[in-house]
């Protein structure tokens, strides 16, 4: 396949390189500096992976429907703007496959956390909590692995209204403390705690492989799907 790459940082270029070595080419790289020109071998590309910032990723997928090019979302904190990208998915008749995280690993956990959960509703004398950490460089807190895991735990749990970050969290809120140390790529933990005992389920990224591996497993997912919007569960199928 021709991907193009949209947000050549830590992950756009640790995606180039997994990419090829799974027999792609590269046909288009988009940075901050690119121009139109840039933009239309996006255009020409089978398909585009898209890890930049919160700030330009709706845009970037916009740009995408556009161009007519199946678009893999790897960028966080954008999701507030989810259901609207979905509708125009749609009504344009394009693909998006959008994931706060690509990791296989971490699916299976974001499963092993909806399992928990479920036999949690009835021990109400558990509370949930989160716990992420990530390297310095990472703009949006919490984490939007955290914030599916969050998710998750409030589909089952019905005592938990809603997710807040630890400091603002009440008694009906699951709190999620998010650290910002080092070059972490990516820790998450679901802490239930009572009187008598805790349980801890974790998923410690070791590297940022894992990440894009499965955002190029993704691509040559999407591009044999029909239309549509996904998510790394259609892929997956837990
Ligand atoms: N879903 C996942 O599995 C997963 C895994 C790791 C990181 N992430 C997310 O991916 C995003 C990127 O992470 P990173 O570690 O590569 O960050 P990074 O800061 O190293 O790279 C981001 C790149 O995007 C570029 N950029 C900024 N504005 C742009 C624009 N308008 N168009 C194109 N590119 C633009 C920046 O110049 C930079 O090169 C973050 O939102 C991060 O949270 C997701």
């Amino acid at each position: 396949m021709k991907i193009a790459i949209i947000g050549y940082g830590k992950m756009g270029k640790m995606i180039e390189q997994i990419a090829i070595k799974r027999g792609h080419s590269i046909s288009a790289t988009i940075d901050v500096q690119s121009g139109e020109d840039d933009w239309k071998k996006v255009g020409e590309s089978d398909v585009a992976i898209e890890f930049s910032n919160p700030q330009s990723a709706v845009k970037n997928i916009r740009k995408c429907f556009e161009l007519n090019t199946p678009v893999v979302v790897g960028t966080t904190g954008w999701y507030h703007e989810y259901e609207q990208i979905k509708n125009d998915c749609e009504k344009a008749e394009q693909s998006l496959l959008s994931a706060t995280n690509f990791s296989i690993g971490v699916n299976l956990f974001f499963h092993l956390n909806k399992i928990l959960a479920q036999a949690m509703e009835n021990l109400p004398e558990y509370n949930v909590e989160i716990e992420e950490t990530h390297h310095i460089a990472k703009l949006d807190a919490p984490s939007g692995t955290a914030i599916t895991l969050a998710e998750g735990i409030l589909a089952e749990v019905s005592r938990k209204l809603k997710w807040e970050l630890s400091d603002k969290a009440k008694e009906d809120d699951i709190s999620i403390t998010a650290h910002r140390r080092d070059d972490i790529p990516g820790t998450h933990i679901i802490r239930y705690t009572s009187e008598i005992d805790d349980i801890e389920i974790q998923h410690r990224a070791h590297s940022r492989s894992g990440f894009a591996t499965g955002a190029v497993v993704a691509a040559e997912w999407l591009f044999n799907a029909p239309k549509g919007t996904y998510t790394m569960n259609d892929l997956i199928g837990f």
